[in-house]
């Protein structure tokens, strides 16, 4: 469906346009200027719900009309939002129960955006409406390709709806008080809930220390579970309605990357493709941001991605909104098609004159002209876009090796109350990334229900929950012959937070090998060691003391009343293997052990390169796509291992041949499977 509907002759090039902002007479001028950067995509109609409504009878389709059929005219193809993340201030005032209700229990006046109720009747019956609206006025309109329900989804509601709709999202999951009474152990602190009225919203008011912290995490998770859904269920709401008048249109909405509230994996499900926003500050890691695509990859499981928004230059909204560097803008673009995407958008074409984001980066400057330095830029790569043609679009980025990312995990890691405040769940799978990541090892970030017979090697990074089944699907994984690895503090839950008793890390237990007794947790400033290899190593935050229970140990700890215990041990499991690395430990390590597990598996590198460039492979057929991205502020020199043709230059390569990148420089080298 994908390849129908895109526009699928060339990467995507363009995003967000908000001309409602701007007196018709500059429209043709933006025009010129846009066709003059190469965009050939524009996405339309993000915040216009008050225009559109400006009372609950009426609606008012004229500018957009207009808008829409100047996108046309100038042969930009249309990405379509339904506007639906702000609500109009007629509806706040007429029905104050769109407002949201905050943590803090503080009902919300009109204002901001994403500010509706998830469960309010009201802005659920004017969403669908509002997008119903416009699939039928622009059906036949036949340049939409893409319809970009509401705008990056997110935020919780404590009001009364979602009070009652929680009730109701409880019944459904556990049929009776008693099963909730068990998964919630309410005995604890004499929590019994005896009505279904009884139950309230977990936060500041109820049950929470603080927004992070809760004395009572399964209900805290549940709510999260919910709220998820709740926000989910406005999307589905808007895509049904969309779906049924236009079905050939593929729907998605802007996701956020490793964004905690919203489980995305249970999203990506009831998405026709992924897209997200790519907002890194300059001080990130390359890593976190292939990670970051990686996962939003993952949470469309194959499904086709895009980039759909990313600042040509700088933000508003960090605390030092730092210019991306000549050249950067370029990388992190190449970066995003590299990890998948089919696309480059950007948040914004032009920057308005009020309001927060009037400094947020845009191609078109306050300049209102085409000779600044971000709008060269912009034209520079739309040209290399347009040259680029269809070549990548549909190509796979193939990896054996996976990490587990779950959402629900998370939750629950960073809802415990101890062992350690610091104990971050993205921080530590961004360790294990990071390892794979700058040895060019490609990785696929997957769910717990992902297939995982496909895969060499399949890391499990603090997989503190273990959801009914998933253990199972790891044994088998294993027995087959798979490698498997987890950490400290695996095992040890299940998916109401209950402890699974006999000793962790519960089901995984003889899987691994293992049995663990107890877990020290250190303050930042106190560390133990271990010997890997013949190296020393930090061991951190978290360390477990373990027993061998058919594991072999590979390093033990070198200080404090339990030194000589295990620390790092390997289990062989039916025709596989089962490694547990039972602290936190530095980046040195984790290169080492991966690398060693890699070498022994064999799995290969795409290639090898110099510190800083990142080699990542697009695969179709028989063609494959080779991307060089010199993040570092120095040229390097890379040795091709096939002969191939860079794409951006048509400079060929025989084997051997030197690639030289430029600081910031790109290649993208067309060859064979060998
Ligand atoms: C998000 C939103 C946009 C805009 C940008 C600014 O991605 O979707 O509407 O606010 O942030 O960075
Ligand atoms: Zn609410």
């Amino acid at each position: 469906m994908w390849e129908k509907v895109w526009n699928h002759e060339k990467i995507a090039y363009g995003g967000d346009y908000n001309p409602e902002q701007w007196p018709e007479e500059t429209w043709e001028e933006d025009m010129r200027l846009l066709k003059l950067a190469h965009i050939d995509i524009l996405t339309l109609n993000v915040f216009s719900w008050a225009a559109l409504q400006p009372s609950e009878d009426t609606y008012n389709f004229e500018k957009l009309d207009k808008i829409m059929e100047l996108a046309k005219k100038h042969g930009m193809k249309v990405c379509l939002a339904t506007s639906t993340a702000a609500h109009p201030a007629w509806m706040a005032r007429k029905y104050p129960e769109v407002l949201r209700t905050d943590f803090h229990g503080v009902k919300h006046k009109f204002g901001a955006r994403h500010n509706s109720c998830p469960n309010s009747d009201v802005y659920r019956k004017y969403s669908v409406r509002l997008a119903e609206k416009l699939a039928e006025r622009y059906k036949d309109y036949g340049n939409i390709v893409a319809w970009h329900i509401s705008n990056e989804y997110g935020g919780e509601c404590y009001c009364e709806n979602c009070e009652n709709a929680f009730r109701g999202w409880l019944q459904k999951r556990y049929g009776t008080l008693e099963k909730l009474n068990r998964a919630w152990n309410t005995s604890f602190w004499g929590h019994t809930i005896y009505d279904w009225e009884d139950i309230v919203l977990p936060d500041q008011r109820s049950e929470h220390i603080d927004e992070d912290r809760t004395v009572a995490q399964a209900i805290s998770i549940d709510y999260r579970r919910f709220n998820s859904d709740s926000i989910m269920e406005c999307f589905q709401l808007e895509y049904d309605a969309v779906k049924k008048i236009t079905p050939n249109i593929p729907v998605t909405t802007n996701l956020m990357g490793a964004y905690k509230p919203l489980d995305y994996m249970k999203w990506g499900k009831y998405m026709d493709f992924i897209s997200w926003d790519n907002y890194p500050s300059n001080e990130d890691s390359i890593s976190k941001t292939a990670m970051n695509h990686d996962l939003m990859r993952g949470v469309g499981d194959n499904k086709p991605f895009v980039l759909m928004e990313q600042t040509p230059s700088q933000q508003n909204w960090q605390p030092f909104n730092a210019l991306k560097r000549p050249g950067v803008m370029r990388l992190w673009s190449y970066q995003a098609v590299a990890h998948g995407s089919d696309a480059v958008m950007f948040f914004q074409m032009k920057r308005s004159i009020g309001s927060c984001e009037k400094y947020h980066g845009a191609v078109i400057s306050h300049a209102g002209h085409e000779n600044t330095r971000v709008f060269r830029e912009c034209t520079e790569l739309g040209a290399e876009l347009e040259k680029l043609g269809g070549e990548i679009l549909g190509s796979t980025v193939p990896a054996e090796t996976a990490i587990l990312f779950d959402w629900e995990n998370w939750w629950a890691v960073e809802y415990s109350a101890g062992p350690n405040v610091d104990l971050r769940y993205h921080d530590e799978v961004l360790n294990y990334y990071a390892a794979l990541h700058n040895q060019n090892i490609p990785v696929d970030m997957i769910s717990e229900e992902a297939d995982l017979s496909k895969y060499k090697l399949v890391i499990a990074p603090v997989m503190y929950m273990t959801k009914p089944g998933v253990d199972e699907r790891i044994r088998v994984f294993v027995e087959n012959g798979g490698t498997f690895v987890t950490t400290f503090f695996s095992g040890y839950v299940d998916e109401s937070d209950l402890v699974i008793l006999g000793g962790y890390p519960g089901r995984l237990r003889d899987i691994l090998g293992i049995w663990v007794e107890e877990i020290d947790s250190l303050p930042e400033h106190k560390k133990n060691s271990f010997f890997y290899q013949g190296q020393e190593y930090d061991a951190k935050l978290l360390c477990d003391i373990m027993h061998l229970e058919g594991a072999e140990s590979l390093a033990e700890y070198q200080q404090d009343f339990y030194a000589n215990t295990p620390v790092l041990t390997r289990n062989s499991f039916g025709r596989g293997q089962a490694y547990y690395v039972g602290t936190r430990s530095d980046k040195a390590f984790y290169q080492k052990l991966l690398e060693d597990i890699c070498t022994e598996q064999q799995i290969y590198p795409v290639l090898k390169t110099p510190k800083g460039v990142e080699a990542v492979k697009r695969v179709r057929g028989q063609e494959q796509y080779l991307f060089l991205l010199n993040h570092e502020e120095d040229r390097v020199q890379v040795n091709v291992e096939e002969s191939a043709q860079d794409l951006l230059t048509g400079k060929e390569y025989q084997k051997g041949e030197r690639v030289v990148l430029p600081a910031k420089g790109v290649a993208i080298l067309k060859g064979c499977l060998s």
